[in-house]
């Protein structure tokens, strides 16, 4: 039963409003599973399996985990050398997904396949201009980061609290928020600004399916909403990761005038993920949202589901509803 039903619920086919988003090195078949088995929707990333065919054996063992909706997301990089994306389209239509959130920049080389297929597509992207033209080209529903949100932000610096009901102002198809949620209080002012629901990175990266050291998870517990760094800012390809030794070197030397090839020993791929792998949080650059002031515990995924969606409900009928003159009382 939901407990929020929205246009989200409604269109996704899912119990609750609330999206586990793609993440590299972390959006792997144990997390998609439990936040879909709790109702939300979990979402296999998937550039994280090295081939197509690893991408297949991924959603067969989610599927193993859960008879519930889950998704894929499809994170397109502008990079020289890019993967073999049509594979990894193939492989999500011929694996059945139904579900698949597109990021990184335009979807619409990708939408015919998936339409064809009756695959829904939720593109995430950061900016109303670009959520507009997604609803132009005819995806389903958008998902928009603030500029709170770990990864990559754009370079427009708009808060949640601004875009969210800019967006609400423009979209006509539903659309969930993005960026800085972490707790039921979030939800609730993501449907009161507009959203159908919320998209959490972070937040799940703190959980018991999360496939990263235990260390790194309690490095997001103990730090504070000011532990993160803008990297890349002078690139203009800015992205919010994790405040230590290597994202603060990073920042100085670009600041200085420095160029990629400065810094591209520091930003590897291959660190970043040795600090998920080891937890070694000094190890390279990891991606976590200002988000993380606010979490304070490592649950598993599904009672963290249930527990913002069962605390958004109580908040909406207590705290909310008692602040409201009775129908009728003049002002
Ligand atoms: C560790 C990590 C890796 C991420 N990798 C990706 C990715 O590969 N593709 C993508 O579209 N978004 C990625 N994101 C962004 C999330 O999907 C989501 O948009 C973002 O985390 C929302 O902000 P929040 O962390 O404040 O919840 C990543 C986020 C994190 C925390």
């Amino acid at each position: 039963m939901s407990v929020l039903n929205t246009r989200f619920t409604q269109l996704f086919g899912v119990e609750h409003p609330v999206v586990q988003g793609g993440m590299q090195w972390v959006g792997r078949a144990e997390l998609a599973a439990a936040v879909s088995e709790a109702g939300g929707l979990g979402l296999i990333t998937a550039l994280t399996q090295p081939t197509p065919a690893d991408l297949a054996k991924e959603i067969q063992k989610a599927r193993k985990l859960t008879d519930k909706p889950f998704g894929v997301n499809l994170t397109i990089l502008p990079t020289i050398t890019p993967p073999p994306y049509d594979e990894y389209r193939r492989v999500i239509v011929d694996e059945g997904i139904t579900i698949v959130e597109t990021a990184g920049s335009n979807p619409e080389p990708h939408l015919e396949l998936f339409r064809s297929h009756g695959v829904k597509v939720l593109h995430k992207c950061t900016s109303v201009r670009h959520a507009l033209k997604a609803q132009r080209i005819g995806v389903d529903a958008v998902s928009i980061d603030g500029f709170e949100c770990a990864g990559h932000p754009g370079e427009d610096d708009i808060p949640g609290l601004v875009l969210i009901p800019a967006a609400a102002d423009k979209l006509t198809i539903p659309f969930i928020a993005s960026g800085g949620f972490g707790d039921a209080r979030g939800l609730v002012a993501a449907l009161a600004l507009g959203a159908d629901g919320i998209n959490m990175g972070s937040r799940f990266m703190c959980t018991v399916e999360s496939p990263i050291d235990q260390v790194v998870k309690q490095a997001i517990v103990d730090a504070d909403e000011r532990d993160t760094e803008l990297i890349f800012r002078p690139l203009r390809n800015t992205a919010r990761v994790a405040k230590n030794s290597v994202s603060v070197e990073v920042v100085r030397i670009l600041n200085e005038g420095g160029q990629f090839a400065d810094v591209q020993h520091l930003v590897a791929g291959a660190r970043g993920r040795t600090v998920y792998e080891n937890g070694d949080v000094e190890a390279g650059i990891w991606s976590v949202g200002m988000v993380q002031g606010i979490i304070h515990d490592i649950p598993t995924a599904g009672d963290l589901v249930r527990r913002i969606v069962n605390e958004a409900a109580e908040i909406i009928r207590g705290r909310l509803t008692s602040l409201v003159a009775p129908v009728g009382v003049a002002s």
